[in-house]
């Protein structure tokens, strides 16, 4: 462990900065081996400081190199500043001058990916959150929001492109030889939205027209192999700004908006202020290389970064504990604009079954925190699922409360009254409030509050008064430094469904209706409805109108009932994955048991009546046919064992398949696509059921499955039929896998985005020598550690890789300890965030816990970054 132990940072001890910066001008002189940064920065004290004789504190990074700096052109001489700690102190200064300094940092050995690095053959920038200070000596904190004006000098042959926020306003040559090109960003904008690209890269080049008919110019660059595949990225991009324009009132602010597609990034993308970069993983999409899967994840990731220009950038957040104010509601945005853009159940189900088992697992666990953290040590491991997914929940929660109109006045009165500021969570409800007269301060313990509260709902029906009860408890558990919680304010959506499988309508609050919110703000509540005219089944948090755990003790023909009669297509889902989480259950007490596994008929049953409808729209089927996962039942357990989760969900798939075997060849012969491919709702339904269908009915054992998943292998055109049929195939292991595993390979070992794929495919596959094969990935010739996408390749498919990953001799976890000490310097987010399963082991079954534990410990034994020390000593303590 370090010598000096990392320390935290607290919310409550925030101060306003000590000085401003009105404007920077940065100059970078890009080079192979050493490259000099030089700023001006304009500097006065802040009037609004109580600290106003405070010595000026830059902050700055061990990989900076200070050449010097100069105060008015005055050359600070030795003994009037320090570096400390990596910041640049000044004990005098003038009240209002012009800062110099002149840096030196090397971007080609930058393996952490924050600040200026290269990633192939470019140079590229990375400064959310603290990455500026690691370019050149800084105010590195968002309430310090400055002009930007920035050049770039670089050899034209090599760097052609070289671009930066805002316009291009000067192009010339250096004494040198070099080239120079100046840009002007007008908005002032903290330095986590800088960024800086240089390279030989090509351009798609469109324009938008905003709602007040000004013109955009519209650039997506990428390396030449690569421009073929963002013509999708382009669409998106434009469909993005015409939703933002119709559904927030919201119009682009520059002339032009520039995105750069690079391979080599620790996360999906990157708001900068007119230069979004992204991870190529979520901006190229072609039909023959990307799924579907992928192409919605291109389309909501465009999306996001192109909103965070209003809810982020022109509106940005105070300090680093406001993260989810930008995160959470941008994730809100962006998941309404991909259900307007497909179907709003699917887009639910797929969101809140990706809630439910990831972000509920983080807030059961050591690293539990609030949506806006108390504290944290490392802020980079703080870009959270809590934030993000969590944070999206609460501010579609004060959606659900005020309704879309009510919200649209609030976060009008929001941008209008806190454009061009940095500003809080608070300031957010505050105009939400303001704008609809409503009191919300109940509702923002969501803000302080961690853990996911659970609701126990017990109902009575009186069939003389015709009379419907609910009484509702609600509990938050205990999570680290928050032992007792207090009741929040939680919107619940109800229904009630009669026998007939039919709405069932009530009146509730001197009114008719058949579906209510109710208001649960207190530990237990009872709410009635009346004028009920039969026995209702309820259908409880439709939409999943709260984060939260349901208890309601459905009997399976309760399930089924609304399964099939539920007019919320969310909860219909819900309930078929209520009635397989049941029969997994059972399944997995009886492997812990050592008893032979028995037929489970209701979910048989249930998919019997759900294949035999035609009605239903195809993705719907597909989202109910498919078994809760692995991670979440999981999530479930209060011992997880791996073991007997995977045996029982690949015995209820075998039991599906066989009994409903002519079913599912007849679903999957019927929902082929003969049209050209696209990624529209329709064709990316059918295409799910179909592979849905497949897989069911190769586990049945048919040999003709057997011989048509082969055959949709070879014969398909678009890479989502191909790597469906080609996991169906390993999972199976028929014995074509190995030839086609490296087919696959040959096929595509030049496109870098599917190799990721095939080392996925290959990690995750269940076989005798695992961690061997997994080993042999990383020498591959086609692999590199430094790569994050390739790393999450490997170690993404070790993680489902249940028997190697979770071996009884421990040897999987400890594998995974070595990649997490060999990366903890070299690029300690992505080191920090391989720890996630490790940081679960007490919610593992003992054997595996202890072996966990073990491994965590050894981590600790070494010198750790701050980001991998938090996340273990957390999970220590
Ligand atoms: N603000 C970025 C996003 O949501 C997140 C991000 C991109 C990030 N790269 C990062 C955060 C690196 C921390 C470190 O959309
Ligand atoms: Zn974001």
């Amino acid at each position: 462990m370090a010598e000096q132990k990392p320390s935290a940072i607290y919310l409550k001890d925030y101060t306003v900065p000590n000085f401003l910066i009105d404007k920077t001008e940065l100059t970078f002189d890009l080079d192979e081996t050493q490259t000099i940064v030089t700023s001006r920065l304009h500097v006065r004290r802040n009037p609004d400081s109580l600290e106003q004789t405070s010595p000026l504190v830059l902050d700055g990074g061990e990989d900076v190199k200070l050449i010097g700096v100069a105060i008015d052109d005055y050359a600070l001489p030795q003994e009037e500043f320090a570096i400390k700690d990596d910041k640049l102190v000044i004990t005098a200064t003038p009240n209002e001058f012009v800062l110099t300094c002149e840096t030196m940092i090397e971007p080609q050995n930058n393996t952490k990916l924050e600040g200026l690095y290269r990633s192939s053959s470019m140079f590229c920038t990375q400064c959310e959150a603290e990455g500026f200070r690691h370019i050149t000596y800084y105010l590195d904190r968002p309430d310090v929001m400055s002009i930007f004006t920035t050049t770039i000098i670089a050899d034209e042959s090599r760097y052609p492109v070289m671009l930066s926020n805002g316009n291009e306003i000067e192009r010339g040559k250096t004494d040198e030889g070099k080239t120079f090109v100046t840009w002007h960003d007008p908005f002032k904008k903290p330095a986590y939205l800088f960024a800086l690209v240089a390279g030989n890269l090509e351009v798609l080049n469109d324009t938008f027209t905003t709602m007040s008919g000004r013109d955009v110019k519209l650039q997506i660059f990428t390396e030449k192999h690569n421009i073929d595949k963002v013509d999708f990225a382009m669409d998106s991009l434009k469909r993005s700004m015409k939703w933002d324009e119709e559904v927030y009132g919201r119009e682009y602010d520059l002339d032009i908006f520039m995105i750069v597609a690079v391979d080599d990034f620790n996360m999906g993308a990157m708001e900068n202020k007119g230069l979004n970069i992204f991870n190529s993983s979520c901006l190229l999409a072609s039909p023959e290389t990307t799924t579907d899967d992928a192409y919605l994840r291109v389309e909501a990731v465009v999306a996001h970064e192109y909103f965070h220009n209003w809810s982020g950038n022109r509106v940005t957040c105070r300090d680093w504990f406001q993260l989810s104010l930008k995160e959470g509601f941008t994730v809100f945005r962006d998941q309404c604009f991909s259900a307007d853009t497909h179907s709003d159940v699917v887009k639910r189900v797929e969101d809140v079954s990706f809630l439910k088992t990831t972000q509920f697992a983080e807030d059961a666990g050591p690293m539990a925190h609030p949506i806006r953290p108390a504290s944290f040590i490392e802020i980079s491991n703080f870009y959270t699922l809590t934030i993000y997914e969590k944070g999206a929940e609460v501010v579609r929660m004060i959606h659900t409360l005020l309704g879309e109109e009510g919200f649209r006045k609030g976060s009008d009165l929001y941008f209008e009254r806190h454009d061009g500021q940095a500003v809080t969570c608070d300031d957010f409800v505050q105009a939400m409030e303001d704008a609809n007269g409503v009191d919300l301060s109940q509702f923002k313990r969501w803000y302080s509050q961690a853990g996911t509260p659970r609701l126990t709902v017990s109902d009575h029906y009186d069939e003389q008064a015709q009379t419907y009860s609910l009484t509702i408890r609600q509990e938050t558990p205990p999570t680290p430094n928050q032992p007792t919680k207090l009741a929040l304010h939680i919107p619940v959506k109800v229904g009630l469904v009669s026998n007939a499988n039919e709405a069932l309508s009530f009146s509730f609050a001197g009114q008719t209706q058949d579906e209510v919110v109710l208001h649960v703000n207190d530990v237990e509540q009872t709410f009635v409805f009346e004028h009920v005219a039969s026995k209702p089944v309820p259908s409880l948090l439709r939409g999943f109108s709260a984060p939260v755990k349901l208890d309601y003790d459905y009997s399976t023909e309760q399930l089924l009932q609304l399964m099939s009669g539920d007019p919320d297509g969310f909860n219909r889902w819900s309930a078929s994955q209520q009635l397989a989480v049941n029969e997994l259950n059972a399944l997995i007490k009886q492997y812990q048991n050592g008893q032979t596994l028995t037929e489970q008929t209701h979910l048989v049953e249930g998919f019997k009546a759900l294949l035999a409808d035609k009605t239903l729209d195809p993705a719907m089927v597909a989202l109910i046919l498919g078994l809760p996962s692995q991670a979440y039942m999981s999530e479930l357990a209060e011992k997880i064992d791996p073991q007997a989760i995977k045996a029982a969900r690949e015995h209820l798939r075998v039991v599906a398949g066989k009994a409903l075997q002519a079913e599912f060849k007849h679903v999957y012969e019927s929902n082929t696509v003969s049209e050209a491919y696209q990624a529209s709702a329709e064709q990316i339904a059918k295409r799910s059921l179909k592979n849905a269908a497949l897989m069911y009915w190769v586990a049945s054992g048919s040999d003709e499955a057997k011989a048509a998943v082969v055959h949709q292998y070879r014969d398909a055109d678009n890479m989502t039929d191909q790597y469906a049929a080609l996991s169906c195939i390993v999972h199976f292991e028929l014995s074509e896998a190995d030839e086609l595993l490296n087919a696959f390979f040959e096929q595509w070992q030049h496109e870098a985005l599917v190799v990721n794929k095939w080392l996925m495919l290959s990690a995750a596959r269940e076989q005798e020598n695992g961690l061997e094969q997994i080993k042999a990935l990383m020498q591959h010739p086609n692999f590199d550690i430094k790569n994050p996408n390739k790393l999450r390749a490997v170690i993404g498919g070790l993680g489902q890789n249940v028997d190697t990953f979770h071996n009884l001799d421990g040897s999987g976890y400890a594998f995974l300890a070595d990649q997490i000490i060999l990366l903890n310097k070299r690029n300690p987010q992505i080191a920090s965030r391989l720890c996630t399963p490790l940081t679960r082991w007490q919610r593992m079954v003992p054997a595996l816990a202890e072996k966990m534990k073990g491994e965590l410990e050894r981590i600790a034994q070494e010198d750790l970054s701050k980001d991998v020390y938090e996340v273990v000593s957390k999970s220590l303590a």
